[in-house]
């Protein structure tokens, strides 16, 4: 398969090297800090794999899927333009693969999150609270898998209504879900749910190692999107249920 990078910062190189791994071909790199980057044949690609940030990829992802290509998207922080960049994959015949969480062990995480969500709705005497942890240069808070996350557990929880994700400054009522966020150092991630009694406490943790995962996991998306041959806007969670 013939892939094509948009962004090619921290996640841009890693998705390459793990591309090159498994004997794919990288014919373009787009990224504004490399004017004349080798190779540069975007035409050439079945599938385009894109890692910028919050302000610049649901542009980037109109621009691709309005010409008809293939997207993987692993930037965060731009779920709010999903319905106009869906529109656009529908206009120009484009298909989207995106995931705020690529990770292969993040996206099992989110089937057991919804199974202990349901499990624990029966039982008032437990609250559920979360929190996520990641380095001081990720430019979006709360995380995109955190939102995920809390969605997956207000969807399985009837007793809770909504979520609050920034400081608490007043009472939470118990129909409200508690998610904070952490920035420091150079954590590349760590999402924890908490299902808390006053008799005892239940766990559920995800810890990201490294970016490795995320790569690995984007990768394997876009195999996934390049044999797909529905057009369509599709979820890492699509790929899960076909592995
Ligand atoms: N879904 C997942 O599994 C997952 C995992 C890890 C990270 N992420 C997300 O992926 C995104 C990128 O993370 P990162 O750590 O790789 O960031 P990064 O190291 O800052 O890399 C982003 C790169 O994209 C470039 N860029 C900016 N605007 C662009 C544009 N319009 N077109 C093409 N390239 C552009 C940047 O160039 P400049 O530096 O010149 O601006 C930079 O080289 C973030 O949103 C992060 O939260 C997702």
């Amino acid at each position: 398969m013939n892939i094509g990078l948009i962004g090619y910062g921290k996640m841009g190189k890693m998705v390459e090297e793990s591309a090159r791994s498994r004997n794919h071909a990288i014919v373009a790199i787009l990224d504004p800090a490399l004017k004349t980057r080798e190779p540069h044949e975007p035409e050439k690609a079945d599938v385009f794999v894109e890692f910028t940030g919050p302000g610049t990829a649901a542009a980037n992802l109109k621009t691709a899927l309005e010409a008809g290509k293939k997207v993987v998207c692993g930037s965060t922080g731009w779920y709010d333009r999903l319905d106009e960049v869906s529109a656009a994959a529908k206009k120009g015949g484009g298909s989207l693969l995106w995931s705020s969480n690529f990770s292969l062990g993040v996206n099992l995480f989110y089937r057991i999150v919804s199974c202990a969500a349901g499990l624990f709705d029966k039982f008032g005497e437990y609250d559920v609270g979360g929190f996520e942890v990641h380095h001081n240069k990720k430019a979006d808070s709360p995380s995109g898998t955190a939102k995920t996350i809390a969605a997956l557990v207000l969807a399985s929880m009837t007793r809770k209504k909504k979520v609050y994700f920034k400081d608490v400054q007043e009472k939470l009522g118990d129909e409200v879900i508690h998610f904070a966020s952490l920035r420091s150092g150079a954590v590349p991630g760590v999402h924890s749910l908490l299902f808390d009694s006053a008799a005892d406490t239940i766990e559920l943790r995800h810890t990201a190692r490294s970016r490795e995962g995320f790569a690995l996991g984007a990768v394997i998306a876009a195999e996934w999107l390049y044999e797909k041959k529905e057009r369509g806007v599709y979820t890492m969670e699509d790929v899960v249920g076909m592995t």
